[in-house]
């Protein structure tokens, strides 16, 4: 029986791996302004999967999750039909079994600080997701509390943001009090103890999901692309901090003077290898582990 593929984005491939289980495998592709590059970013997947995991094992206090195993030991045999002429050694460490969820039809996000859309929300309206806030927040500023600001999960265009009474009419009151509640004091622990290691968490996105009647933590977990990463020596209010992770790539970008619609440049070997730096560096702060101690190092 091989694998049949469930669904293709922007990063991940999800397989069928069957008895209500998906092998997630994620690519070491990085998009930028929307678009995703041409060349793949090494280590990237292995980051993303790594840095999930051991959120994931941190968070198993707070809720269950839909892993079951990132060790390549414990992945279907056909999994190594995706790994290409590597075969398991080609995926090993950038994928994970996983148990299937029923999704919540929400992006949950929290956010610590003023940026991205709700800059643009405050500043129009002095609001953040319908939620009225102080006057005179600064961008980049940190909020008094992180709150929660879902969106909704457009399968196709940009996801709109939701107020929580938006939320309530999706869900259910309980459904979302409960995914308010797990979302922020997740959001609490990991931008701790980022910020203990020089990195400012200024906000990040959950997906959750129901599985065996439970919520579930899904999806990734706190990383450089479900956040906004700003190195904590250069975040100051009233400024744009740059993304700790992509920073690079975008500076090239706007001094390449690409037209930010595909296709897009080809991009320099040394922006290409300061930008998986970059993810690796972010993954060994904020956990404390090693890359190379994760499965498929050496490759
Ligand atoms: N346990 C799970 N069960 C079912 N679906 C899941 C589970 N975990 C994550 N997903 C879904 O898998 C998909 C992950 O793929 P990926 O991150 O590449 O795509 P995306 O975030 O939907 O879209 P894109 O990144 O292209 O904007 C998401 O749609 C996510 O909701
Ligand atoms: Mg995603």
């Amino acid at each position: 029986m091989s694998l049949s593929l469930v669904s293709s984005g922007k990063v991940r491939e999800l397989y069928d791996a069957g008895d209500g289980l998906i092998l997630m495998v994620t690519s070491d592709r990085i998009s930028a302004f929307d678009v995703v590059m041409a060349e793949p970013i090494p280590d990237k997947g292995r980051v993303l999967t790594a840095m999930t995991v051991y959120w994931l094992e941190e968070l198993a206090d707070l809720a269950p999750s839909h892993l079951v195993t990132a060790d390549p030991a414990g992945l279907p045999p056909d999994a190594a039909a995706l790994g290409g002429d590597a075969g398991l050694a080609g995926i090993a460490g950038r994928a994970l079994l996983v148990r299937r969820a029923e999704m919540l039809p929400l992006e949950c996000i929290v956010r610590g600080y003023l940026a991205g859309s709700g800059w643009k929300e405050y500043q129009a309206t002095q609001t953040l997701h319908g939620t009225p806030l102080p006057p005179g927040l600064q961008q980049a500023e940190r909020l008094p509390e992180p709150l929660f600001t879902p969106s909704t999960k457009a399968a196709e265009g940009h996801d709109v943001n939701i107020s929580f009474d938006d939320a309530v009419d999706l869900v259910g009151k309980e459904i979302a009090q409960r995914a308010r509640d797990l979302c922020v004091e997740a959001y609490r622990r990991g931008a701790a103890a980022a910020e203990r290691h020089g990195i400012v968490v200024a906000d990040t996105k959950f997906e959750l999901g129901f599985i065996d009647g439970e919520l579930a933590l899904c999806d990734e977990v706190l990383t450089p692309d479900s956040s906004r990463f700003w190195p904590a020596d250069e975040w100051k209010p009233g400024t744009n901090p740059p993304a700790f992770d992509k920073q690079p790539l975008r500076d090239w970008l706007e001094a390449s003077g690409w037209g930010k619609t595909p296709p897009p440049p080809v991009l320099p070997d040394a922006i290409v290898a300061e930008t998986s730096e970059r993810y690796v560096t972010a993954y060994e702060r904020v956990s404390g582990r090693r890359l190379a101690d994760w499965y498929g190092a050496g490759r």
